[in-house]
This record gives structure tokens, sequence and C-alpha cells, in this order.
């Protein structure tokens, strides 16, 4: 069967999404909403939003899409999932209620206490005054994450009491915007991505993304500035206790709340002294993991994703044979615009003759955020493009990702990217 595909979604993981779909043999058509004009040198895109659900399922019926594939939480935590399924059309996403596994990290963390699934030592506070008066019986450092969806910016970890405070004093703190405090886990920081459906999964080859904006995780988390796939240090033993201790609790866990999950399933784990832990779930790919993922992905990506959506109980445990792994280890370096990721200060323009330079050394680049005119490629994001390298090991990627960056610099001049990406996976 080919399939005719809405993809939902805007950034550097979409754009990364419509190309591994349009290279599966069983895609027929993909239409993207909203798309971007990067998107739209390689597909159709249609104006209308991620949060549109109506606009969306409105747009399903009438391309008469047999497959909807959801890059961003928000459509999932608005129930696209729900609707598409109510009126028979195939989706991969999940519904609202085991989207919550994302959205809400309380939900996330019952789940897993009642599954078992290792993950840091929590309480949950919806009062400032509580919250304050807890830090005299607390350790430090410690983690307060604000709940609900952040873009990966509600976390700050806090070295003392007096900053504690002063967080504390900063945020929104009520039975609307919950607030987390979090033991602080040490250890090293992996994601593990699987396509679920029930309790089948198949699992992604193991990426690691680089959160902070600056070399040696300095300074404030961003949604990620760089990524690689696989990674050396996660050992295929690190890889079956991942899959023993949280993937499979974690499907069972949700199957029996009433709320078996369907879709991409991202598990960001920290390798500790005491074993694996979680540190959060997201109910969708990462970006930039995808990225560099999806290009070490052969084989028919849409065929794998109709298989497990029909897949009886138990089918997938872990691999499929529609989906081989190429042996290549994939890097990216993400360029970022001016403040972020703060305030994005200035509109930067890309020349043409960066992308063609990138093409002549082998190397692919990812549209996050750009707008593109007739003779101009201009920033519209904080995160701009990913330049993406695939080599036999990290060493080579990295070598040929930034020997091209350091030599077309003045093409780029006012983008910041890290320099480290990759150091620290082998
Ligand atoms: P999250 O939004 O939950 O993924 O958190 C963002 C980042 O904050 C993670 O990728 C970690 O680097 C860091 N982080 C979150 N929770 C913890 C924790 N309990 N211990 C140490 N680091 C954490
Ligand atoms: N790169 C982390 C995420 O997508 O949540």
């Amino acid at each position: 069967m080919k399939e005719r595909i809405l993809l939902i979604g805007s950034g550097g993981r979409e754009m990364a999404l419509t190309l591994a779909l349009l290279a599966s043999p069983s895609c027929e058509k993909i239409i993207v909403a909203p798309g971007s004009d990067a998107i739209a040198k390689h597909t159709a895109c249609r104006p209308v939003a991620a949060d549109d659900i109506e606009g969306l399922v409105q747009l399903a019926q009438e391309e008469e899409i047999s497959l909807c594939i959801v890059g961003p939480e928000l459509p999932l935590s608005l129930g696209i999932a729900d609707r598409l399924e109510s009126l028979g059309i195939g989706v991969f996403g999940p519904t609202k209620r085991a989207a919550q596994i994302e959205c809400s990290k309380a939900y996330a963390k019952k789940l897993m206490q009642e599954a078992g699934v290792p993950t840091a030592a929590f309480r949950h506070f919806t009062d400032r005054d509580a919250a304050l008066k807890a830090l005299d019986e607390l350790s430090f450092p410690l983690v307060l994450k604000e709940d609900g969806l952040r873009s990966g910016k509600g976390v700050h970890i806090v070295a003392g009491k007096e900053e504690a405070k002063k967080t504390l004093l900063a945020l929104e703190i009520s039975e609307s915007s919950p607030l987390l405090f979090e033991e602080f886990l040490q250890g090293y920081e992996f994601s593990l991505i699987v396509l679920a459906q029930g309790d089948n999964f198949i699992c992604l080859p193991i990426a690691q993304d680089y959160k902070a904006i600056y070399d040696g995780q300095e300074g404030p988390n961003t949604g990620g500035m760089g990524a690689v796939s696989p990674v050396p240090k996660v050992t295929p033993a690190l890889v079956e206790e991942s899959v023993e201790k949280v993937i499979k609790p974690i499907l069972k866990a949700l199957i029996a709340d009433d709320a078996g999950f369907c879709g991409f399933l991202y598990a960001g784990l920290m390798a500790t002294e005491k074993g694996v832990q979680v540190i959060e779930f997201n109910a969708r790919l990462g970006d930039p993991e995808s990225e560099v993922i999806l290009p070490l992905v052969e084989g028919d990506l849409v065929k794998a994703i109709r298989e497990i959506l029909e897949a009886g109980p138990g089918e997938f445990q872990g691999t499929s044979p529609l989906l081989k792994l190429k042996k290549a280890c994939s890097l990216g370096v993400v360029l970022s615009a001016p403040g972020y990721p703060g305030t994005v200060t200035e509109r930067v323009a890309i020349p043409q003759e960066f992308f063609d330079k990138a093409e002549a050394a082998g190397l692919s680049i990812i549209h996050m955020g750009t707008r593109i005119g007739e003779n101009i490629c201009q920033s519209s994001g904080g995160r701009v493009l990913i330049v993406l390298a695939q080599a036999t090991d990290i060493p080579a990627a990295r070598k040929k990702v930034y020997d091209f960056l350091e030599k077309e610099a003045a093409l780029i001049e006012k983008l910041h990217y890290r320099t480290d990406i990759g150091l620290s996976a082998f």
C-alpha cells in the first residue's frame, strides 16, 4: 500500500522527516502543514498552523490522507491524534492522554513510580511558600522544573539555597503552573527514541544532544545545539538495560493507564552510578536528534510505521526487518541567531554560496528556522541551520563539519555554534 501522508510541523525535525519519508518506497505523496520555505523545495506545504486542529483535520479529509505523522508536541497536547483516529484516519502520534507523558511532568513521574522505572527523586509544589520552606530540608545542587511544555527551557539547576530562593521568587507557582524539585543526577546523558504502539517498539540508534548554548555545557539550556548518533560510549549493554528497565515497563504502564502509546517515544536518559535513570520522556522525535538519526535509517520507514500501527501485542520487540541501520556515524552542528536562547535580536542573511560549498564538501544542511526569498535566505528563529556529516567514526565526522565551518567562517559570521559537538561521545 502506498500512503498519502500529512506531516505536521515546520522545523528541522520535520525537514529531516520529510526527506526520510520521501525516500521510502511506500510513500505516494507527502503534504506538510505548515511546513517551511526549505521544506517546500522538496514537497507541497499547506498554510495550516500546527495548533489549528480543525484546520488540520479538514486538510487531512480534503487530501484523502491515509497516514498523519505528527512532529511537534503542541498538536498532540491539543488532541490531534484523538480527532483523526475518531474519523478513521491513520495517525502516528499519541492521544492527548498518552501525550501527557511529555506535557505533564507530574503525570510522567506518577507513571514511572507505578511502573518502577528508575528516575530522580522528586517533590511536587503548587504553592511558592511550601516550596520555599522545603528548601531547608534539601541538599544541593537541586533541579527546579516548571511543569508543562517549555521547549527545553523550564529547567533550572541551582547550586545553593540562595540561588534556589531567587529562582523560586521569579517563577509562577500555582495549581495551573506546578513546580517540581528534583534530585540532581550526575552521569552521562543520552536519548533513546523508539517507534511505539501498545507494547510494540522499534529502537532507533542512540543519540546525544548538546543542550547548553556554549562549549563545555556552559550557559543556559537551549532546544539543542548539536547532536551525534550513534554514541560509542553508550554500550549495547546500556541500551539493553534502557530497554528492559525503561521502555518495556513504561509502555506497559501506559497501556494499564488506558493511554496505550502510539508514535515516537523519546526517553531522555542518564547513565549514573546507580544505573540508567530517566530525565524526561517526550511524545515525539527529538530535534536535533532527528536530523542525525534519520539519515542512518535505511529501508522503508513509511512501511515500518504502517506495520507497527497494525501490529498485534508483542510483535515488535526492538527491531524490524524493514528498518536497517547504516554502519556510519552522523553528527550535526547547529548554527543559532544572535540572542538565542533569549530574545533573538537579529535576522541574519545566509548567502547561497554557503549552501553550495557545503554540498560540494559532502555535507548536508537542514533548515531549522529560515525564510527563503527569491535570492535570499534569512534566519527566522533562534536555531537557524544544522550542518550535518556522516563518516565512519565521530572524529572523522567532526573534522568534516568543523573544517568546513572554519573555512567558510566569513559567510556565517553572525551565527553562533559550539565547537565541541561529539567530543564527549567517544
Ligand atoms: P528536561 O527538560 O527535563 O529534559 O531537562 C533539560 C536538561 O536539564 C536535561 O537534558 C539535563 O541536562 C538537565 N536535567 C534535567 N533534570 C536533571 C536532573 N534531575 N539531574 C541533572 N540534570 C538534569
Ligand atoms: N533535543 C531535545 C528535544 O527535542 O526535546
